[in-house]
């Protein structure tokens, strides 16, 4: 037998096999992120199952290895681990009513991971994420950098869908992001955003001056309100997030230092430290290297400042 030389092993840990942690998995095998793929859920019968269902589907995908169960172990040594479990949102719940029962089971379950995979970064999704990324935070003892929440990159990707639309514009071309909570309190950064190099209130078509301002209050509020739509129509929100979180996956297993609207921990940086929130930061092999300190105006200043208020208000709440 030839000698084979394969690849470096790159693992993904997966906790959840509901339906974010199966679609993460579903978009991971498809883009090839991670050489190996586990799933842990405390409904062993389930993710065996949904572990399988992928398994049988990868002689179509890259050449990974996907396996599901009921024992944390699995996750051992992975790169990166993607929680995705806990309870959801009810149709007309918000995310922080959430926020008491899935601090309990993300404490539990980061107690046990980091006796698991203690050098792993860890993208929490479960919701409130910014809220539950402190919690995590605290009772691993993790270094900010390595534990952070998908964020805002899934609200943001809805923004750009909708403006690029309105341009006729490639979605790519779109420069605009969402900031803050991931949640009711977020917002888009209007005063830096643009379509191409172009000023998005200068963006016109035959004259007419596209994004007027009632336009972009209308398209704040449908991004907002967005995940609650999809919601009342099949339950949950699952494809979007599953390839939001393994963009954020690649960025950290091929070390591309890219730029993505993430929650971390703030440092102080607008006079914020102690919650996380969502800002453009740099993506790499490490976690995050730095949230960048993006130009607002005092008005987004102004609202960034409220939603680390709101965030802060619930930490405090749940005595985190
Ligand atoms: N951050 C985002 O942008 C975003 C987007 C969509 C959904 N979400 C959140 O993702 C979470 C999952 O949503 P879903 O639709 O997949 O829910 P789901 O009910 O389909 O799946 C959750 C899974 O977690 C498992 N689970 C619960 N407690 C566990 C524990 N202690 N250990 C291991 N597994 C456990 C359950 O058995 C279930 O299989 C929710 O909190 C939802 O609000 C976040």
């Amino acid at each position: 037998m030839a000698n084979i030389t394969t690849r470096p092993v790159t693992k993904l840990g997966i906790v959840g096999a509901g339906s974010v942690g199966t679609s993460l998995a579903y978009a991971a095998i498809i883009r090839d992120a991670a050489r190996e793929i586990a799933i842990y859920d405390i409904d062993a019968v389930r993710a065996e199952a949904e572990g399988l269902d992928l398994a049988h589907g990868t002689q179509f995908t890259g050449a990974n290895t996907v396996t599901g169960g009921g024992n944390i172990e699995a996750l051992a040594g992975s790169d990166v681990i993607v929680i995705t479990a806990g309870a959801r949102q009810q149709p007309g719940q918000s995310r922080l009513d959430l926020a008491g029962v899935n601090v309990g089971i993300i404490q539990n379950l980061m107690t046990q991971l980091m006796e698991q995979a203690p050098d792993a970064v860890y993208v929490v999704v479960t919701n409130p994420c910014d809220v539950l990324t402190v919690a995590a935070q605290k009772v691993s003892g993790l270094p900010w950098n390595r534990i952070f929440s998908s964020g805002t990159v899934l609200d943001t990707s809805r923004l750009r869908l909708l403006l690029a639309r309105e341009a006729h514009v490639l979605m790519t071309s779109v420069h605009a992001t969402i900031i803050g909570e991931h949640g009711d309190s977020e917002f888009p950064v209007w005063s830096s955003a643009s379509i191409g190099p172009v000023p998005i209130r200068d963006w016109t078509i035959s004259g007419r001056q596209v994004f007027t301002q009632e336009y972009l209050d209308a398209v704040t509020h449908d991004v907002v309100t967005a995940a609650y739509k999809v919601i009342e129509g099949k339950g949950a929100t699952n494809y979007a997030i599953g390839l939001a979180g393994v963009r954020i996956v690649e960025a950290i297993m091929q070390a591309e230092n890219a730029v993505l609207p993430v929650s971390a921990i703030m440092q102080g940086a607008y006079g914020i430290e102690g919650v996380a929130l969502s800002l453009p930061s740099i993506v790499g092999i490490n976690g995050v290297y730095e949230m960048l300190a993006m130009p607002l105006d005092d008005t987004e200043t102004r609202k960034l400042q409220d939603s680390a208020g709101t965030l802060r208000n619930t930490l405090a709440e749940l005595g985190v």
